[in-house]
């Protein structure tokens, strides 16, 4: 089939080289000259395992390529995805204006049926907005029909969800759509659940808000445990094995970040009160994520009492392994708050660093290691943000040897308590006896 992607940032590349992987014609356009350029020699902007060899090979088949054009885009396609962004305004709401500019861009250029369908993740009843949009742009009467398709795709993980997902969401007005859709996926081998548009945005948002607010959840009683000397580790092994709470999602640390859980969880917040319903708990969740970076900062203070003129190294400044994605990344306030107190900070990032390092120029007070080891020599503590297996696997006792004071304070509980104990270092995990 001819599928058309508006919009080539994480979502919209991997959308366009999954459906050209299970053999569709895509066009992929964007309004970023250079990105195009780059997509278009095969190289990807974005760090996602698998993307760069998918995305060459669908490129010398022919079934994929990328333009600029507004006119041939729109052009290409019978299906049309919209997968701009939806960022957070100040209020939590989410910034429709990119999905707006796409629909007024298939109005002006439509040629001919299309099928219109949202992938960026949006608030209920965004469909009924993009259709009055292209209804207010159209100059001739072309027949048009929006759906949504809701991505699931986990960073890092995003080309295997879409080959291989749990489930795919179709929200459809018409058998017309449902049809397309399905056969759109037919190569696909997954179960595919047909609802209305209203209920489709909804099952994004709310699976998104879940995932946060196990995460919170189980953040929560790692307060709890640590408060009582308890083991959250334990806890969180012993609920998961419970079929109904499921072991996922369950482990406690320094936090979520990421483009999604945290716009999403504000954005369902603000849905929620328009319609004058009680959405505390979302707040709650996320309250529960920022004070993650109060309890790491109590940890370090615990550890150096003050941070003045400390040297302290980071590993892991990407909100999560395997992506280079640094948005909303738990680093951030923390490196904020550590330069804040007047702390010296050394950072380490497998891939990361070049994204860190424009937010965070090399300074003074802030350098990057391009080693992890590199980066601890003569430090006073090590704090560790994101579970790289790397990381996971360090040789532990030359990361003793080359500290000034062997203290790690771990936002993501990937060592043995005991076993550091043993080699003589100070360890702070979350919500575990140290
Ligand atoms: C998420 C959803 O999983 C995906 O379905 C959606 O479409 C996009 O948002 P992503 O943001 O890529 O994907 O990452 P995910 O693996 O879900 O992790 C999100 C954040 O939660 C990360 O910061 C991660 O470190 C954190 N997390 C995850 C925890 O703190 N504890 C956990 O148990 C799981």
């Amino acid at each position: 089939m001819k599928v058309t992607i508006i919009g080539l940032g994480y979502v919209g590349i991997t959308t366009a080289v999954g459906l050209s992987e299970i053999g569709h014609d895509v066009l992929g356009y964007d309004i970023d000259i250079k990105r195009v350029k780059e997509l278009k020699k095969g190289n990807s902007p974005i760090f996602e395992p698998g993307l760069d060899e998918l995305l060459k090979n669908n490129i010398q088949s022919g079934r994929l390529d990328f333009t600029t054009s507004p006119e041939e885009a729109i052009h290409h396609g019978d299906i049309i995805f919209i997968c701009t962004g939806t960022p957070s305004r100040e209020d939590g709401s989410a910034d429709l204006t990119q999905v707006e500019g796409a629909a007024k861009t298939v109005a002006k250029y439509i040629n001919g049926y299309k099928l219109i369908v949202e992938k960026s993740t949006v608030p209920v009843k965004t469909a009924q907005w993009i259709e009055r949009t292209m209804k207010l742009y159209l100059k001739k009467h072309t027949e048009f029909e929006v759906a949504s398709n809701p991505e699931f795709l986990k960073e890092g993980d995003a080309i295997r969800d879409f080959l291989k997902p749990d489930r795919i969401v179709i929200g459809v007005n018409s058998s017309k759509a449902k049809r397309m859709l399905k056969e759109l996926y037919k190569p696909i081998k997954a179960p595919i659940v047909v609802t209305d548009i209203n209920t489709a945005e909804i099952i994004k948002h709310a699976s998104n808000a879940f995932l946060a607010m196990k995460i919170s959840f189980i953040n929560m009683i790692s307060d709890l445990c640590e408060a009582t000397g308890a083991d959250v580790e334990l806890v969180a092994k012993a609920m998961g094995m419970d079929k109904r709470i499921g072991k996922q999602f369950l482990r406690a640390g320094i936090g979520y970040g990421g483009s999604c859980f945290p716009k999403d969880v504000k954005a369902l917040y603000y849905v929620g009160s328009q319609y004058g319903l009680n959405f505390e708990l979302l707040k709650n969740v996320h309250e529960i994520n920022e004070s993650r970076i109060d309890v790491l900062m109590s940890h370090l203070k615990k550890a150096l009492w003050n941070l003045k003129d400390k040297n302290i190294a980071i590993w892991g400044l990407s909100f999560k392994p395997n992506t280079d994605d640094i948005r909303e990344a738990p680093s951030l306030k923390v490196i904020k708050r550590v330069l804040q107190e007047g702390g010296n900070l050394t950072l380490y990032d497998p891939v990361a660093t070049d994204n860190m390092k424009r937010v965070y120029p090399e300074n003074e007070h802030i350098k990057y290691a391009n080693d992890m080891y590199e980066a601890l020599k003569d430090k006073e503590a090590l704090v560790v943000l994101t579970e790289w297996d790397i990381f996971k696997q360090a040789d532990l006792e030359k990361v003793r040897d080359l500290m000034l004071t062997p203290i790690i304070i771990d936002g993501r509980n990937i060592y043995n308590s005991k076993k550091l104990k043993k080699l003589g270092f100070e360890y702070y995990p979350m919500g575990r006896p140290a």
